[in-house]
């Protein structure tokens, strides 16, 4: 079967290990700032906090999907950041934005506008990946610009995947919690303050006791996910 893979934020954590476990030989673009250093991996340059660049960037993509002659395409919206950290009404407001617009916004209308290219493509399985979290159901004091968002790409993807039901050919749509993964966002989230993050000895314990998982073994799981058609449309790779 031959793939097109797409991932938002594949320079590093757990977008770049989805890149490295991609399917062999598939065709594989990557969405940030820095780029991935894969080698073979296509680089879309993008801050994606920034909506005045979302059009630009679906369009790029959109064209990559059409001329796509594959069987299979998986895009997967990776991309996020925790910061800024601590109280609403007391963190830095245009960070606030920033993480409101790169975690909530962005995969709602870049989702909307893949969608568009997907739903017409001749492929056989196309799939619509958003990487959500367990602060979309725990409310973290702290968080609230990232944990509100991710709960708004949960049920994005909940009432999206409905619709999808209803199509001919339906594109699979899911919100996937990873756990918690040794990448930097769990290093700036250990490096927190108390006073801006109560629960951050939860995650400093979780460190020290080695229960963090590794990004290749959770991209290796999730790419089984994908395999599991019972799986979705929000779902948990802590959960068997
Ligand atoms: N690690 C965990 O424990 C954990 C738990 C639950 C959910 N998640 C979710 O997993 C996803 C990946 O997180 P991670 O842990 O792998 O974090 P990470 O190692 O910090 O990587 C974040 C990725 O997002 C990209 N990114 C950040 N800001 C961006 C921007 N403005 N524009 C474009 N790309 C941007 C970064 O690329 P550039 O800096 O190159 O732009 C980088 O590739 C996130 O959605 C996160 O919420 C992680």
């Amino acid at each position: 079967m031959t793939s097109l893979v797409i991932v938002t934020g594949g320079s590093a954590g757990i977008g770049r290990a989805l890149l490295a476990h991609a399917p062999e030989g598939a065709s594989r673009i990557d969405v940030s700032r820095r780029g991935c250093d894969l080698p073979g991996v296509e680089h879309v340059p993008a801050d994606l906090a920034d909506p005045s660049g979302w059009a630009t960037v679906a369009d790029v993509l959109a064209d990559r999907i059409r001329a796509a002659e594959v069987d299979r395409i998986t895009i997967v919206l990776n991309a996020g950041v925790i910061e800024p950290i601590g109280p609403a009404g007391r963190v830095d407001a245009d960070g606030y934005t920033r993480s409101v617009l790169l975690n909530g916004a962005a995969p709602q209308v870049l989702g909307h506008r893949l969608l568009a290219a997907l739903v017409d493509h001749p492929a056989e399985r196309r799939e619509l990946v958003l990487i959500s979290s367990g602060a979309a159901r725990t409310a973290y004091p702290g968080w609230s610009a990232y944990g509100a968002a991710k709960a708004a790409t949960d049920h994005w993807a909940r009432t999206v995947a409905a619709e999808q039901d209803g199509a001919d050919r339906p594109v699979r749509v899911l919100a996937v919690a990873p756990g918690v993964v040794a990448t930097d966002m769990q290093v700036a989230i250990r490096a927190t303050d108390a006073a801006d993050f109560p629960n951050v000895d939860r995650f400093r314990d979780l460190h020290a006791s080695g229960e963090l998982a590794d990004p290749d073994d959770v991209a290796a799981r999730l790419w089984r996910r994908l395999d599991d058609p019972g799986a979705g449309p929000v779902t948990d790779l802590r959960d068997a």
